[in-house]
């Protein structure tokens, strides 16, 4: 498997000390930010879009992993590439030319990538392998922070790696399969085993104290 990225979300942080919050979590060891932008219209909640992308990305280096959770999505890709995004995953049910879409975030300069809800088959990555960055399988329900990992994820994960792999085994680019929802200490070890390589953890690292034990303790599960 690749290198593990851990990707803090944001949407648990105190969006009152934004900057600091991403500067502390970055100093804790975080290796993305992870950026949830939610539309009361795809999603049933509202938080946050490019201008305040814009605001936090000056305050960190590492780069800044925009969830896209917006129908319609693709006015919104150039916008969120002049605020600093370096990755761009959207839900394919959202967007209406799905192989349009992720063309045109790539061709924004940013990394692409589809988003899997719960009860979305893996199909639809079918025909677009040649411009997936990454994959996300959302292991809940999308609109909320600290709900429970939903366990058919994993076996999904275990699919997902699967068709990954027997696609860079072909020659195809690499691709990420990054993971959402309800990660913490206590079940990175099984996900991580299941093929995820990029670990999103919002309510698990905001909700505590110390950023950096949290992540110490994950990296910690996820060794060798
Ligand atoms: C949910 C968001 C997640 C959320 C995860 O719709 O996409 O990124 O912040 O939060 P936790 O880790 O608390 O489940
Ligand atoms: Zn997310």
């Amino acid at each position: 498997l690749p290198p593990a990225v851990i990707a803090p979300s944001i949407l648990s942080a105190d969006f009152a000390r934004l900057g600091e919050e991403v500067r502390a979590v970055v100093d804790a060891g975080a290796d993305w930010i992870h950026f949830d932008v939610m539309d009361n219209h795809y999603v049933p909640n509202l938080t946050i879009g490019p201008m305040v992308c814009a605001a936090i990305r000056p305050h960190v280096q590492v780069p800044i992993d925009v969830h896209l959770m917006v129908e319609p999505v693709d006015a919104l890709i150039p916008e969120f590439a002049k605020a600093g995004a370096n990755m761009i995953t959207f839900h394919p049910d959202a967007s209406r030319h799905v192989d349009r879409t992720l063309a045109l975030i790539r061709d924004h300069g940013c990394k692409a990538g589809l988003v899997f809800n719960p009860a979305m088959p893996l199909d639809w990555m079918d025909h677009v392998m040649d411009k997936l960055d990454m994959i996300l399988l959302m292991s809940v329900n999308p609109g909320f922070g600290g709900q429970g990992f939903l366990p058919s994820a994993l076996p999904k994960l275990r699919a997902a790696r699967a068709r990954i792999d027997a696609w860079t085994a072909e020659g195809g680019q690499p691709i990420r399969l990054e993971v959402d929802g309800g990660v913490k200490v206590d079940n990175i070890a099984e996900i991580r085993a299941a093929g995820a390589d990029a670990f999103v953890a919002g309510s698990a690292i905001f909700g505590k104290p110390d950023y950096r034990g949290v992540i110490d303790a994950m990296r910690q599960q996820i060794a060798q």
